[in-house]
């Protein structure tokens, strides 16, 4: 079996990991593409070295754009890279533009389409991430459902006959890490200047278009973040930084703390550092739960409800307009004594990744070779 992942943003280079490691144990051709969707070694490079990826056999280096221009462009240069390649599987991870342009070029050229974390469902239409993984699971032919919530999404749009549970793959990578680094295997976090790891801060980080693009709701939530009685180590993306900029808005006021994009490892060490997460960041959403850390989420819906159980997880659509009082009791809340389970899989989802598109291609076969029988 020939497979070829394509990925090029931050959450996608995680996932890869645990898939690249799992290829590797097997006989199958692994090929990785990467669209260059993200650029900067803090949201890229450092994901390979750091979680022992190979290097991208091919790189489309597309960069930024509008969401169109940047679809388009994936689009563009990936057509003859699979065209020349033939894989049996073009592999598409969650939700980002890189996705749905992969997806897009394999089935125009009738090449089938595996998406990884499928049946994902915000249902806000305001996020371009919901675009794309609509579109992608309607257009792919199997469907790796992380939870059993993603599955009833799938079936209830149609989608039951393609849809298999696989589990997460960011458990199998996120509990991996959390045992290095437990071990001691890698060196302290470069967190922001000003924040001591022996002593309670908070964790966060902002780069959602709804959170960041308007500068009066930018302004208003740094400034909730400032108010809190924690320092506040703010892990900031390119994108808030550009924006915090074009704004005039300083993004370091009352506690807050600004650092660069930690790698996968150090992210990982700063969530068990910290006493919990504030994010907009689906991904983080779930480290802080399987790290065992409340999350407190500034978004007023979650793709990922299993983590709002027993307050893992806590909506806050505005933070603003809490009284500081509120908001300040919500973000620094005690975890809950309750342990949670573990909806998310027990860590081995890449592994069964590969044999779900293992039984894929066989069921596939099948009807090729009773067709050629038939003719015969
Ligand atoms: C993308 C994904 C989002 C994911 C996020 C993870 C889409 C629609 N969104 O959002 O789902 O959660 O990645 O980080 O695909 N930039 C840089 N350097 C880079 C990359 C981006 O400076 O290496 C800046 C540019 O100004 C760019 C902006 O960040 O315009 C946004 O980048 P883009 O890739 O369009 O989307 P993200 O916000 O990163």
């Amino acid at each position: 079996m020939k497979v070829i992942s394509i990925v090029g943003a931050r959450p996608q280079l995680v996932k890869l990991a645990p898939i690249a490691a799992a290829f590797a144990r097997t006989e199958h051709q692994h090929v990785i593409v990467h669209t260059g969707q993200h650029y900067d070694a803090d949201l890229s490079d450092v994901f390979f070295s750091g979680l022992g990826i190979p290097d991208p056999d091919v790189h489309l280096g597309v960069g930024s754009g509008s969401h169109g221009a940047q679809t388009g462009a994936v689009l563009t240069a990936l057509d003859p890279v699979l065209e020349a390649e033939q894989p049996d599987w073009v592999l598409v991870y969650g939700d980002t533009n890189s996705t749905i342009a992969g997806a897009l070029s394999a089935v125009k050229q009738h090449l089938k389409v595996a998406h990884l974390e499928a049946g994902l469902r915000s249902f806000n239409r305001r996020m371009p991430e919901e675009h794309n993984r609509v579109l992608t699971d309607h257009c792919a032919d199997l469907l790796l459902a992380p939870t059993a919530e993603a599955m009833r999404h799938l079936a209830n749009e149609g989608l039951a006959e393609r849809s298999r549970l696989a589990g997460d793959v960011m458990v199998d990578i996120c509990l991996r890490i959390r045992d290095a680094v437990l071990a001691g295997e890698h060196p302290a976090p470069a967190l922001p200047d000003g924040i001591d790891p022996g002593a309670p801060f908070l964790l966060a980080t902002l780069h959602r278009p709804d959170n960041t693009d308007a500068p009066d709701r930018l302004a208003a939530i740094i400034k909730a973040l400032g108010e809190l009685p924690l320092p506040v180590a703010l892990l900031a993306h390119p994108r808030l930084v550009a924006k915090a900029q074009l704004h005039g808005i300083e993004l370091n006021q009352g506690s807050v703390r600004v650092g660069r994009p930690l790698p996968y490892a150090g992210l990982v060490a700063g969530v068990l550092a910290s006493a919990g997460v504030v994010t907009d960041s689906g991904g983080l959403q779930k480290e802080a739960y399987l790290l065992d850390r409340v999350c407190t989420t500034i978004r007023p819906e979650t793709e990922w409800v299993e983590t709002l159980e027993d307050g893992w997880n806590h909506l806050v659509p505005d933070p603003h307009e809490l009284s500081p009082q509120k908001w300040a009791e919500l973000a620094v809340r005690s975890a809950p004594t309750t342990p949670h389970g573990a909806p998310y899989g027990e860590g081995t989802a890449a592994r069964r990744v590969v044999e779900l598109m293992e039984q894929a291609t066989q069921r596939a076969a099948v009807p090729a070779q009773t067709a050629k029988a038939a003719h015969v």
